[in-house]
């Protein structure tokens, strides 16, 4: 197999394989197995990684970056969070310490740098079994059941976060979830009506990158790219998005690469937090990736002067739970 073939087997780890006697160096590649199962946008895995010592050096891949749908780069940013996320989490299961440092900017490609320590000493307290679900979580695209997420429930989701300079808002009023649902409509027609951006959509499907066969993918790939889906494509997830018991808006107060990024960590403590709940996510981002919609989600969504950075639903499906592929990690560390 090529080494830089999109593949389903990174998803076949066990935690015996972990190095105990090795040094932190070889530790810090094992963990890094579990960072890239993150999610990213289009499965389009932005990272990439130099282990050196203790430290690893966390990159982004100016080729991975969605150019058109992306334009400020926020995705690329929240991505990157998730895999640091991951990454976190696997390092407090293995009781490694870690210290992580902020350097994101959009013109230079480095994104953070994480110190390994031998001891362990978490800064604060994440829910535990999150680790389980690393190898777990994926995106569902169903439209869920009609069953509300209880208060409960929505509390642990805020607890979780709580720490973080993040907020979360969830919305689970009728009225409010219509008129995102609307806006989602819009997004979709404006975005797919452009041909630049259905290209992009077009080659990350045609690659595979979306988790169907070659063949599919190749039609997937035709068709996003020279039809005009956008009205069909509006109309769906506009309902996707009143349907579900609850819409999921992380907004912060600065807007800048390191907000994002933090983003990114609080958006996949949540996602794995779901998946031990059982609760399947599925993140919408077409409102968030014009300013101008962006605006007007932050009015919809309430967001109180903060920025939306991330949009995703939240609700209960019965669906087999599938992975997407990844490149295997030797191919993401420079
Ligand atoms: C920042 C970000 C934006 C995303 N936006 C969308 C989206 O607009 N629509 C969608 O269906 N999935 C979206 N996703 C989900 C990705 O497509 C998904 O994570 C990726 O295909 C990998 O699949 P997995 O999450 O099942 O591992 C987004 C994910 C991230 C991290």
């Amino acid at each position: 197999m090529e080494t830089d073939e999109l593949t389903h087997s990174v998803w076949d780890i066990t935690e015996d394989e972990f190095p105990v006697a090795s040094p932190l160096r070889e530790q810090g590649k094992f963990l890094l197995r579990y960072a890239i199962l993150a999610p990213s946008s289009h499965n389009s895995q932005p990272w990439q990684f130099a282990v050196r010592d203790e430290t690893i050096e966390v990159t982004y891949d100016e080729t991975r970056w969605l150019e058109v749908a992306d334009q400020d780069k926020r995705e690329l940013f929240i991505s990157i969070g998730c895999a640091l996320e991951n990454l976190c989490i696997a390092a407090e299961h293995f009781d490694i310490g870690y210290n992580i440092t902020y350097h994101a900017n959009k013109d230079d490609n480095l994104v953070s740098i994480v110190t390994l320590e031998t001891e362990s000493e978490p800064s604060f307290s994440r829910p535990p079994k999150l680790f389980d679900e690393l190898t777990e979580r994926y995106t569902s695209h169903q439209l869920f059941e009609d069953q509300t997420i209880s208060q409960e429930t929505r509390d642990k989701f805020s607890r979780t976060i709580e720490e973080d300079d993040v907020t979360l808002y969830l919305i689970n009023e009728s009225e409010q979830k219509r008129s995102i649902g609307e806006l989602q409509a819009d997004a979709d027609e404006a975005q797919m009506a452009d041909p630049a951006y259905r290209k992009e959509l077009g080659y990350w499907v045609g690659m595979g990158a979306l988790g169907s066969s070659w063949l599919m993918a190749r039609i997937g790939q035709a068709v996003v790219t020279h039809f005009d889906l956008g009205e069909r494509e509006g109309q769906n997830n506009s309902k996707l998005i009143e349907r579900a018991p609850v819409i999921a808006v992380l907004a912060t107060h600065a807007d800048t690469p390191t907000a994002r990024v933090k983003a990114g960590q609080v958006f996949e403590r949540l996602a794995l937090l779901a998946s031990a709940e059982d609760i399947a996510v599925h993140p919408m981002s077409q409102t968030l990736e014009r300013p101008e919609m962006r605006t007007e989600l932050a009015a919809r969504a309430d967001t109180e002067g903060e920025y939306p950075q991330h949009l995703f639903r939240l609700g209960y499906v019965e669906e087999e739970r599938t992975h997407t592929p990844r490149w295997p990690l030797e191919s993401q560390l420079s």
